[in-house]
């Protein structure tokens, strides 16, 4: 990547107030939600979902515990039908409540790979909090239990979302216009 490009700031899609607020009434909802859960683990997807995560699981006041896969990131070259686990979860799953986190749900084919997995090692229940969902590009269907804002079909980072690793840090969800190369 072009490093003049860092300099470059992505125009606002989605303002830090509002990812706060909306983020703020997700921990609500999934709070009232597993107020009865006998053991709840919240299960980010590497990077991407780090920043929300965090933001989400300080306003969660139900027992929980926190671990993490890393899957094959976007667009290195390989399909994205097949999505590789590079990092496993820590945490046995078996007969606990899986809440899952992610930053963006965009043709779908990482968090079905993901929800498949956690079901066939027997989590009593696994449901799916996303940020963002980008549904006009999905090719698989994946519900979302909890969604913080529908997005068009736009390259967007911050707040977590990357390009080539950049980006990260933004408070703000902003729409990259710029060149893709890197
Ligand atoms: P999938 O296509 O639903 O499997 O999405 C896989 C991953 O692609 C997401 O978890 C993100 O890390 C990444 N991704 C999808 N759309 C965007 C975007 O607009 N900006 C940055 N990353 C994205
Ligand atoms: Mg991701």
């Amino acid at each position: 990547m072009n490093p003049t490009k860092r300099i470059e700031r992505p125009r606002v899609l989605i303002g830090e107030a509002d990812l706060q607020r909306r983020v703020s009434e997700l921990a609500q909802e999934i709070d009232r939600d597993y107020a009865d859960s006998e053991r709840l683990i919240a299960i980010g997807v590497l990077k991407g979902s780090v920043f929300f995560m965090v933001d989400l699981l300080k306003q969660v006041t139900v027992p929980v515990q926190v671990d993490f896969f890393q899957t094959t990131s976007y667009g290195d070259g390989t399909s994205p039908s097949e999505v590789r686990i590079r990092k496993d979860i820590d945490l046995l799953i078996r007969g606990a409540d899986v809440l899952l986190i992610e930053d963006i749900v965009d043709t779908g084919y990482t968090l079905r790979t993901i929800l498949d997995l956690l079901r066939y090692r027997g989590a009593a229940s696994v449901k799916l909090c996303a940020l963002l969902d980008k549904s006009t590009r999905r090719e698989v269907e994946v519900p979302i239990d909890y969604r913080g804002f529908e997005i068009e079909d736009h390259f967007v980072v911050g707040y977590g979302l990357d390009l080539a690793d950049y980006y990260r840090n933004l408070p703000y969800i902003g729409i990259y216009d710029g060149e893709m190369d890197d």
